[in-house]
């Protein structure tokens, strides 16, 4: 798989869609709050969000005070909503693959990604292209699926549960072997990339960064145990992994 473009199929967008707008949900719940803590001041910065999606994020930077936000992304429907849902004067939506970086002739202080890498299929490739679009000392900020999250087949439950259904063990599948992943998720035959966490390591480092914090997803005790059923499992296995690194 090289360049999917899986959130312009209609039925893929359309329960994406419902599932990010629900009231919990696990982007503004989980993945939001973690990333936001992990930026560098954005005072009078320039910003590239890569896989930008419905535009949330790059209007957050605004508001935390980034001069401007470049979002790119695959997906012509993603960049729709976030143009209509999602404008300021200094945002620019773009549609641009990430495999096209290099389309891209200016430079930012900080570069970020929410959820978008696990469709890469060559990370460290990416990782080396972001380097050279940042400026000296500029930071990348990023979440994707995390390694422990992504080694699952699809097939079997993720958990071993209790005869009752109460989640045990997250299950983990092939964790050693990196590569495509077909899973349910939105729609059947779902794609993404699982790789190891030391490849993750491993490849930030020789892209020329210095990894300056990692997180790996964690919620208040109130809101796992008020919603188990959707946000039980985050207990036994981190959904996302987190890194802000410096140029
Ligand atoms: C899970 S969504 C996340 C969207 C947004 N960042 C957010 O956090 O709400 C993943 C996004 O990555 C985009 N994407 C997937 N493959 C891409 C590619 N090759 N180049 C650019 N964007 C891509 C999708 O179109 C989608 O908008």
């Amino acid at each position: 798989m090289s360049k999917q473009n899986i959130y312009d199929n209609e039925l893929f967008f359309e329960n994406f869609k419902r599932l990010r707008g629900e009231e919990l949900n696990f982007n503004d719940v989980i993945e939001t709050p973690i990333i936001l803590g992990m930026m560098p001041d954005l005072m009078d910065k320039k910003v590239l969000d890569i896989g930008c999606g419905m535009g949330q994020h790059a209007m957050q930077y605004i508001k935390m005070g980034a001069k401007s936000v470049l979002g790119i992304d695959i997906s012509e429907k993603m960049l729709a909503f976030a143009k209509e849902n999602n404008s300021a004067e200094n945002i620019i939506y773009r549609r641009l693959a990430f495999e096209d970086l290099e389309e891209i002739t200016e430079t930012f202080d900080v570069i970020t990604s929410s959820l978008a890498f696990d469709y890469v299929q060559d990370f460290g490739k990416l990782m080396k292209k972001i380097y050279n679009l940042l400026n000296v000392n500029g930071k990348i900020v990023f979440s994707m699926s995390h390694p422990i999250s992504t080694a699952y087949d699809g097939v079997y439950d993720r958990y071993t549960r209790t005869e009752n259904g109460k989640r045990l063990y997250a299950n983990l599948h092939n964790y050693g072997i990196e590569g495509i992943r077909k899973i349910h998720w939105v729609v059947n035959g779902y794609e993404l990339y699982h790789r190891t966490f030391s490849t993750l390591v491993n490849e930030l480092v020789s892209a020329g960064f210095i990894i300056e914090e990692c997180q790996e997803s964690k919620l208040p005790e109130e809101i796992r145990k008020s919603n188990e059923d959707l946000f039980g499992g985050v207990i036994h296995q981190p959904d996302f992994i987190f890194f802000r690194c410096c140029k």
